[in-house]
């Protein structure tokens, strides 16, 4: 099958990929020509694990194609996915200006009677209506508009694309749906249901699915601060939960504070939604809010250590991304803590194994960027745990200690370490939630 990917981002790069891989005809179009230059050089733009030797064999294969040149694939096109951003806009709703302008695009181009144009974007309850009708105005062939929301993780794109759990498709038209069975096909062969339903539930269903996620993440940390206050520990707490059925053990980690690309906007934008319909969304205002106090939660506990001057006092940081096997930094935590170690007076030194070139694209000069975990320890009065990226996980912590300067503390805002075992070797340690913290 012929298919166009609109965006060449996180999901339409890696969406893309993978349909070439399945053996269909992929061109994926995006603006950024530099993004396009060095894919077309073999250069993937971001990390995502096992990208890299999919997007090169499918290129070997001339399965997959690169270009700034919308018109020409999208003439060939009989599916074109819409995969661009929907970032926040300054008042919390999604913005859909880069949606609108390639359903601007697509509806001037488009030459395959009865192609289909699918919205894989998150986008709000009656874009896709929006984006019908954009292509109507200008397409001289019949067209069906399907929406069919991405559900992959960064960090494990691939895997979850290839092996979703369900594929949803909102759909009024018979025929498009037919094609969106056929299209994902060999990738429900073992069972993971295609979900077919209207536009707008499909559309909402992405929020709900996201704004669930992010609810069980805010509950836990708000569960973990409370066990700290208390003197319980939330990882013994959480197995004791998670074991229920009913709950399920995902997505129970307390730390500091979801962000990244899609939570922070996607939870911003139903809330926002619920408001434009008279309808409040007082949960997510809640779990919103108690985010945003997560991410400061790690410097309470610096400030409760060493007050509010932190001037003449030096920090590592191992993890800037805002979570494991990504560099992705959109709403990281990172940038918060960050931040506010340095208005406090603070100098630090940072080391994430893949978001380095996108820290620094944020953060520039303000830090310094270690090579590696030693490093980022080398001299510091304290160690900030904020991504559990696996090689935290057993670092030669006697070696971190000898590096750091005397009495060092250690803030795991991921409770990646055993707590007796940390104070045992001389470092005063804080975690979420597992037990009542130092007090000094
Ligand atoms: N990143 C994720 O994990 C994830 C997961 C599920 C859903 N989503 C949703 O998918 C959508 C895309 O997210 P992303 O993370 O891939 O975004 P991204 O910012 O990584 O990529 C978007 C791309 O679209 C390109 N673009 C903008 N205007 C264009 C135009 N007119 N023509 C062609 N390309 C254009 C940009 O240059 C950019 O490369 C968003 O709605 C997001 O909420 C993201």
């Amino acid at each position: 099958m012929k298919i166009a990917v609109m965006g060449t981002g996180y999901v339409g790069l890696v969406a893309g990929t993978c349909f070439a891989e399945l053996g269909n005809h992929v061109t994926c179009i995006d603006v950024n020509q530099d993004k396009i230059d060095k894919l077309k050089e073999g250069i993937i733009p971001i990390y995502e694990p096992g990208l890299d030797t999919l997007v090169k064999r499918n290129v070997a294969q001339n399965r997959l194609h690169f270009t700034t040149q919308a018109p020409d694939a999208i003439r060939d096109a009989k599916v074109v996915f819409i995969a661009v951003g929907t970032p926040q806009s300054h008042d919390g709703s999604a913005d859909l200006k880069y949606v609108c302008a390639v359903a601007e695009t697509i509806g001037e181009y488009l030459t395959v009677e009865d192609a289909i144009v699918v919205c894989k974007s998150t986008v709000p309850i009656g874009t896709n209506e929006r984006v019908r009708s954009i292509v109507a105005e200008r397409s001289k062939v019949a067209f069906h508009i399907v929406s069919n929301p991405e559900f992959l993780k960064e960090g494990a794109a691939i895997q979850d694309f290839m092996k979703p759990d369900r594929i949803v498709v909102g759909s009024e038209s018979d025929h498009a749906v037919a094609v969106m069975d056929s299209l994902y096909g060999p990738l429900v062969r073992t069972g993971a249901p295609i979900i077919h339903m209207d536009v707008a539930s499909a559309e909402m269903t992405k929020y709900a699915a996201n704004s669930m996620l992010a609810t069980r993440i805010s509950f836990m940390n708000e569960i973990a601060n409370l066990c700290s206050a208390v003197g319980a520990d939330v990882s013994q707490v959480r197995r004791g939960m998670g074991t229920d059925r009913r709950i399920g053990k995902h997505f129970l980690f307390p730390g500091v504070g979801y962000g990244g690309s899609c939570f922070p906007k996607d939870v911003r934008a139903l809330r926002k939604t619920a408001r434009a319909y008279g309808a409040g969304m007082r949960i997510l205002d809640s779990v919103d809010e108690v985010n945003e106090a997560q991410k400061m939660r790690i410097v309470t506990q610096v400030v409760s250590r060493y007050g509010d001057d932190l001037s003449n006092m030096h920090f590592g940081i191992w993890g800037l991304a805002f979570k494991a096997q990504t560099d992705d930094m959109r709403e990281a935590p990172s940038l918060v803590i960050i931040n506010a170690l340095l208005e406090r007076g603070a100098t630090v030194s940072a080391f994430d194994p893949q978001a380095r070139e996108t820290a620094h694209e944020e953060l520039g000069e303000s830090i310094q960027y270690a090579n590696n975990v030693y490093d980022a320890a080398e001299g510091a009065d304290a160690l900030l745990v904020v991504t559990d990226w696996a090689e935290f996980r057993h670092p030669d912590m006697d070696r971190v200690l000898g590096l750091m300067k005397e009495s060092p503390s250690l803030f795991d805002g991921r409770n990646l370490y055993d707590p007796e075992g940390m104070r045992a070797k001389g470092f005063a340690y804080y975690s979420i939630g597992r037990g009542a913290n130092p007090t000094k």
